[in-house]
Formats: C-alpha cells, structure tokens, sequence
C-alpha cells in the first residue's frame, strides 16, 4: 500500500539537507522522531522515510495519540477482544497489527498519558501486542516506529512528563523541521505547487496571482506554517473574483503587513494576554502583582499566562532574562519566574522566537 506521493517542495538549504538524509536513513529500521512546529511537514517527512525505505509497498498508518482518550488510544493501538469495554462488539485488530511489516506514524507522541507511554515502551522492547481485554499478549509485529511531536520532550521529561526511556527508545534518529518562516525560499516554490494542485480542476476562475500579492505572501511570517499556507491558496481559488489573486484578495493579516488594510485597524479583539501584556509593558505593573495571583485564584488560565508568555518572548526575542524585565521583575527573581513556568507548563522553547 503506498501512500499518494510525499512530495516534499522546497530547496531551501534546509530543505535539501532534510531530503538527503531522508534518503540516507530510509534503508535503516531505525526509529525516528520528528520534531517542529505543527504544520511544518512532519507527517510528510514520516512518510517520505517510508516510501523511500523497503517497507514502501506495505502500510504506512499513522495515529494521532492526542485526538483520543486513553483507553481507546490504547484499542486503537493494539486492538481489543470481544466483550473488553460497552461497545466492543467484535475482535478489532490495533493499528500496530494493520502496519505489521511496514510503517507506523505516532503523531503527537508528547499527548500520550503516563500510562500509554509506558504500555508503548513495553510494545517497542518485546514487539509483543497485548490487545485490550487479552489475558495473554498476542503476537509480535515488526513496524517501523516513527514519531513526531510539536512539544519540547526534553522539557517535558524535566517535568516528569514524559518518560526518559522512552524518549531514548523513539529518538534513535532525530529529524527537526525548522518553522517555514525560517526558510523563505521554499514560499514561491510551494505557492507555485499548491496554485496549480488547487487550478487543476479548471473549476475555477482564479488563475494565477499578481506580483504585489504573491509578494505578500513570501513576506507573511506563516505562523502555521506550510499547514496556513496551503490552506490560504485553497481559499483564494475557490473563493476568488480576479483571474490573478490581488492584494485585496488576501485575507486581513496578509493586507495589513502592507499597510493596505481595507477594514478598520483594530479588528482583533484583545485578548486577555493582550490586556495583561499592557499593565506589565505599558502600566508598570510586576507579573507578581499582575498575573501570579489572578492564575493562582484560577481567574485566568494556563493558556493565558502561556499567550503572555509567547507575546513577551515575541518582544524579547527568545531571551527570559528580558521577558522578566518586560514584565517588570527584579533580576533576583529570574530563577523563582522559570520556575513558576515550568512548574505550570507555560515555559515556551525560547530558540522558536530567537531572530
Ligand atoms: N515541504 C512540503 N512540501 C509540500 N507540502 C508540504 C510540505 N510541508 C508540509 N506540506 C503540507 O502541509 C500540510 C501540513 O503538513 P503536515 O505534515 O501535516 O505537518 P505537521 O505534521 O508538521 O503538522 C500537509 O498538507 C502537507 O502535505
Ligand atoms: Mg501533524
């Protein structure tokens, strides 16, 4: 079963080199973890590795281990018998059996519980699978084990989140992605791509797409990387009124790095990072008098304070030290302020915002 061509565009250096050890590892059954932003290729690299490895002509099967709970991520990976859980009507076969001989994908492998990861590290040390509702294990398969994630497992080990072991076992070969913002070069080349994938059909009256515009789109800093980008070409197709896509065109955050916004500025609203942001930034007020006790009392929540975390690394550029200042700390509090973030998982991997 081959997947539909991982074509993967771009020649940026970056990409390059991504590409030739692709084809370096792919003979090896060696496991691999892939990192780097969501949107940024990881699935696709994972399946690039399959088809150019000697398992190609089986199944490549991949499993979002954050989309489930536990117990169905669980008989989704290794299956479950008859009678085992309300609903199990029937044996099923675990998506570790259906990809016996080629590859399976574990996408979002930081999502998974303590207790999945640990049943995951028994499976990579005995190949055994122990089937839901199965008083003994059950067959052992061979699948080439990719994995990929958009969290820090470093960090996340640090936090008693993720297993250590684990982490040595899935990072045998470590494949990192850099943000497409980081590679501008491979823009054109996929806009080109996704132009003529989203023309083919003929259907509709977009054609192509004006200097000034497709300019914007190279300069847009992509923060959901190639994922927002061919998502932004499929809307301009179908829902475009000019043969060649114009500046006006684009959706908002394109036009407003112009300066040619044609809505009100203004238009998104402010958040509660936004409002927090300014009374450190602007009113002077300390991340101690102005956020700790609002998190603590749960008046704002985790996502919040890691919003505020993002805009400040934004501001700072990847650097705490300044982020404290930003948020009006003495330099004495550096070490009580990352770990108050790390204890709260609001730490965000500051190399993303360095420039
Ligand atoms: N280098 C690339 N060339 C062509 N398409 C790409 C490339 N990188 C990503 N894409 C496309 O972007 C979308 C998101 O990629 P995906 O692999 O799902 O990202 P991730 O798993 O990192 O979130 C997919 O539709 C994928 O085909
Ligand atoms: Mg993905």
């Amino acid at each position: 079963m081959r997947t539909d061509g991982a074509q993967l565009i771009g020649s940026s250096s970056q990409m390059l080199e991504l590409k030739q050890e692709i084809q370096r590892i792919a003979r090896s059954d060696a496991k691999v973890l892939v990192t780097g932003e969501s949107g940024v290729g990881k699935e696709l690299v994972a399946k690039a590795i399959h088809e150019h490895s000697p398992r190609a002509d089986r199944a490549f099967v991949a499993v979002n281990c954050a989309g489930l709970p536990e117990t169905l991520l669980e008989s989704e990976l290794f299956g479950h018998v008859k009678g085992s859980f309300t609903g199990a009507y029937r044996d099923k076969p675990g998506k570790l059996e259906v990809a016996d001989e080629g590859t399976i994908f574990l996408d979002e492998v930081g999502e998974m519980t303590l207790r999945m990861q640990g049943l995951l590290l028994r499976f990579l040390e005995t190949g055994e699978l122990q089937k839901v509702g199965a008083d003994r294990t059950g067959r052992v398969v061979n699948v080439r084990v990719i994995a990929a994630t958009n969290r820090n497992l470093q960090d996340m080990i640090a936090q008693g989140q993720f297993r250590e072991d684990l982490f040595y076992r899935l990072n045998v070969i470590h494949f990192w992605v850099p943000p497409l913002r980081e590679r501008k070069e491979d823009i054109p080349q996929m806009i080109d791509h996704f132009l003529k994938r989203f023309t083919k059909s003929n259907a509709y009256l977009v054609t192509g797409i004006e200097p000034d515009a497709f300019q914007s789109l190279v300069d847009y800093p992509w923060p959901g990387n190639v994922r927002e980008l061919e998502n932004v070409i499929e809307r301009l197709v179908v829902t475009g009124k000019h043969e060649h896509v114009k500046v006006e065109d684009l959706p908002a955050e394109l036009r407003q790095q112009r300066g040619v916004s044609l809505r009100p500025k203004r238009e998104r609203r402010r958040t509660v990072a936004d409002d927090l942001f300014k009374r450190m930034a602007e009113d002077g007020e300390s991340f101690w008098t102005a956020v700790y006790p609002l998190y603590m009392q749960r008046e704002i929540t985790r996502q919040n304070v890691r919003d505020l975390v993002r805009k400040g690394l934004e501001e700072a550029r990847g650097n705490y030290k300044i982020v404290c200042k930003l948020f009006n700390m003495d330099v004495n509090d550096y070490k009580r302020f990352l770990n108050f973030l790390r204890k709260h998982d609001c730490q965000l991997p500051f190399k993303e915002y360095r420039q």
